[in-house]
C-alpha cells in the first residue's frame, strides 16, 4: 500500500504528470489496482466534512489514476451530491429521467425482467454533449451476489502506445457524436424497462470533438472516441470511419490498459471521462441491480 509521507517513491512521480496527493493529505491511502488505471483510496468518509486538502488529494488520485473507488460509504442523495459539487456544478442527464426529488440523481437501476442494462457497453458518459461532463459518481445500494462489475479502460496509455505515425494520422482528426444510437428508436431506452427516457428529436443532433484530446488537469493525449456515441469521422468515408474506429475501441479496450471494479453495496467510484471509457457487464440477468449517479460538468475538449 502507498501511504502519505514525503519522500517515498511514489507511484504519481513515474512520469512527467506527477501528482502527489498524499501531501494534500496524508491520512488517506491509496492503492493502485492495476497497471495503468484505478486506484482505490481509504481513510475517507465522503458523507464527512472534507477539508479542501481531501479533496485535493482526491482530485490528483483521479487525475493520475483516472478511476478512484471507495469502499463501506453511507451517502444519501444530498450527502452524494455535496460530494461532487466539491469537484465542480453537477448536470442532469438530458435523456435520461433523474431521481423525482434531485434531477441531478440518476437511479441506475436493473430490474429482474431487464434484458439491457444502462451503460451495457464500451463507452464515455455523454460525449454527445458539446460540453461532456467531466466526472461521473456512481455508488452502490443493491448488487447482485456475483456480476455487475464495471470495466475501465485508459485512454491515455492506449493513446501512447500507437505508432508516431499513427499518432501524427490521428491528431486533428474530428469525431462526430450523437445520442441518437442510445436514445433514439431501437436504442437503450426501448429494452430497458427500469429506467424512464425521453426519446427527443434533440438526441439525433450531432456534436464534433477531436479524436485527439488533450487533459486540461494533467497535460496527457488521450483518444475521444466510443462505440455508443461516437458516429463518424469527419472527412472519412462511412467504412474508412468504421475501420478506423474500430481498430482503435479494440486498442484502446486490450486487457492491459484496463481494470475491472468489482461491487459491494456501499462502494463508489469516480471516473474521468477524460481519460477513461467504461463498460457495465451485464452478466446478472435476472437479478437486481441499484445503483445512484451524479455527474459534474465538464469543458469542451480540445
Ligand atoms: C454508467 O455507465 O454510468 C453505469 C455504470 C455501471 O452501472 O456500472
Amino acid at each position: 500500500m502507498w501511504r502519505g509521507p514525503p519522500g517515498r517513491v511514489g507511484l504519481f512521480r513515474r512520469s512527467a504528470h506527477t501528482y502527489d496527493p498524499a501531501m494534500a493529505d496524508p491520512t488517506i491511502t491509496i492503492e493502485p489496482i492495476s497497471g495503468v488505471l484505478g486506484a482505490e483510496i481509504g481513510g475517507v468518509d465522503l458523507a464527512g466534512d472534507l477539508s479542501d486538502g481531501t479533496i485535493a488529494a482526491i482530485r490528483a488520485a483521479l487525475v493520475e489514476r483516472h478511476v478512484v473507488f471507495f469502499r463501506d460509504q453511507e451517502l444519501s442523495p444530498e450527502a452524494h451530491m455535496a460530494f461532487g459539487r466539491r469537484f465542480g456544478e453537477l448536470d442532469t442527464h438530458p435523456f435520461v429521467e433523474g431521481n423525482a426529488t434531485h434531477p441531478e440523481v440518476l437511479d441506475v437501476i436493473t430490474e429482474p425482467d431487464d434484458r439491457a442494462n444502462f451503460g451495457g457497453g464500451w463507452h464515455i458518459d455523454v460525449t454527445f454533449l458539446p460540453e461532456p461532463d467531466m466526472a461521473s459518481i456512481l455508488y452502490a445500494l443493491e448488487v447482485p451476489p456475483a456480476g455487475g462489475d464495471t470495466l475501465f479502460a485508459d485512454l491515455h496509455t492506449a493513446y501512447d502506445t500507437l505508432s508516431d505515425t499513427m499518432k501524427e494520422m490521428l491528431d486533428g482528426l474530428v469525431c462526430v457524436h450523437s445520442a441518437g444510437p442510445q436514445y433514439g428508436a431501437g436504442g437503450y431506452s426501448t429494452k430497458s424497462k427500469a429506467m424512464a427516457t425521453r426519446n427527443e428529436i434533440e438526441s439525433h443532433n450531432e456534436v464534433r470533438h477531436p479524436l485527439v484530446r488533450t487533459h486540461p488537469e494533467s497535460g496527457r493525449k488521450g483518444l475521444y472516441a466510443n462505440p455508443a456515441f461516437t458516429t463518424g469521422i469527419d472527412g472519412l468515408r462511412r467504412d474508412e470511419s468504421r475501420a478506423l474506429l474500430e481498430f482503435l475501441y479494440r486498442h484502446a479496450t486490450h486487457e492491459r490498459f484496463t481494470c475491472r471494479f468489482r461491487w459491494r453495496p456501499g462502494s463508489l467510484a469516480m471516473w474521468d471521462n477524460r481519460s477513461v471509457m467504461h463498460h457495465a457487464l451485464f452478466d446478472y440477468v435476472g437479478q437486481r441491480r441499484v445503483m445512484r449517479r451524479i455527474t459534474v460538468k465538464g469543458d469542451r475538449p480540445v
